[in-house]
């Protein structure tokens, strides 16, 4: 069978470079558009180097109207993996039109684009934001979902635009939308290589690349958000997940939706977790006992817009997809460490 196209959005970014690997390695050719301005022209040159595959990139932002409306016309794709957005907490709480306008916005002009050129598979990157404060853990996919904040508001506004797709008259004829949603909990660390990694512009926002931060000397100490929970011991609980197992998932969905037959539609939201709860202090004892390297803490205030806790139940993914998770947590934090190591200032 001809080799299938995919278009990955975003895909030089932390995430899409993990996933085009993932792509490669399961036999499918990526096609990448990027803005390249929350990642580097590096990432795709080492995914190249992983791969030993040339990877087609377009410069060029997913609201581009032309843009896409070239790529879907001159390339035969089967599908999108759509990774391009906006993904701090933070800062969507201080310019939350931006993430409005970026996250939402270009999700309808890609779609707009995909029904006009018939491509109707899709893989969504939603993000376990989209729940808030949980009010049941572990978090199943029909767990209340109320975002805290306008990145998470975001990402549930484009669910809600996916599944309009198939439950509308767009969901009936030959060929109708197959959709996944997968929410991601907390992707982290790097591919073996330690070629390609997570390159946050400027100080980073996350947890574990900050400890690299304070690790390779660049901060002076961590700031734990919190000891006050109502947790273990105190400090917030996550669902970290390794990055190259993240990617795999995408790979699953991929294959899930392209073997279903052409009349089916689906428009499924699919948790990528481990499904365990690590706090704060358990992810820095762990790092410095794996690296030798001390990290120096200090207990600050809570971050607004954190919850104290939030973890998957994994349980659909295996269900449905056949996937679950493989890399330890002292390979999330070793990856991450060897990756910031190999680029002490990332991609220059
Ligand atoms: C983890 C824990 C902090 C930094 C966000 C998005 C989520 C996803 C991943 C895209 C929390 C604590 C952190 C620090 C700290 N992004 N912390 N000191 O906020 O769980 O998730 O990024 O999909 O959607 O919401 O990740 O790594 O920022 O925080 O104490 O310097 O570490 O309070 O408990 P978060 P995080």
């Amino acid at each position: 069978m001809d080799v299938q196209n995919i278009l990955v959005t975003g895909g030089a970014g932390y995430i899409g470079s993990h996933v085009l690997v993932a792509l490669i390695a399961s036999g499918y050719n990526p096609l990448v558009i990027d803005n390249f301005t929350n990642s580097s022209k590096k990432s795709i040159q080492n995914c190249q180097k992983i791969t030993g595959k040339l990877i087609e990139v377009v410069e060029g932002d997913v609201g581009d109207v032309e843009i896409l409306e070239n790529l879907f016309t001159q390339k035969n794709i089967s599908a999108v993996i759509h990774l391009a957005a906006l993904k701090s907490v933070n800062e969507s709480c201080v310019e939350p039109l931006k993430y409005f306008k970026n996250n939402v916005a270009n999700t309808l002009t890609l779609v707009e684009a995909m029904k006009r050129n018939g491509v109707h598979n899709l893989i969504f990157s939603s993000s376990a934001a989209v729940y808030g404060n949980a009010s049941v853990i572990p978090l199943t996919e029909n767990c209340h979902t109320k975002p805290t904040n306008p990145y998470g508001a975001s990402k549930l506004m484009c669910e809600e635009i996916l599944k309009s797709l198939v439950t509308t008259c767009d969901g009936q004829g030959s060929d109708p939308w197959k959709i996944v949603n997968l929410r991601y909990f907390n992707p982290v660390g790097a591919h073996e290589s330690g070629t390609i990694g997570e390159n946050p512009r400027g100080a980073p926002a996350n947890l574990v690349p900050y400890i690299c931060e304070v690790a390779n000397g660049h901060q002076e100490r961590l700031k734990v958000y919190g000891d006050d929970y109502n947790t273990p011991d105190g400090t917030g609980l996550r669902d970290y997940i390794h990055i190259m197992d993240l990617a795999k998932g995408h790979v699953s969905a991929l294959n899930w939706i392209l073997k279903l037959e052409k009349n089916e539609k689906c428009c499924e939201v699919i948790n990528l977790g481990v499904g365990r709860g690590i706090s704060v202090f358990e992810m820095v004892k762990r790092f410095e006992a794996i690296t030798g390297i001390n990290i120096p803490l200090k207990v600050t205030e809570r971050r607004p817009g954190d919850v104290a806790e939030s973890y998957s139940s994994a349980g659909k993914a295996y269900s449905l997809l056949g996937w679950k998770t493989e890399y330890s947590l002292d390979q999330m934090l070793g990856s991450a460490w060897l990756w910031r190591s190999n680029y002490p200032r990332g991609y220059e």
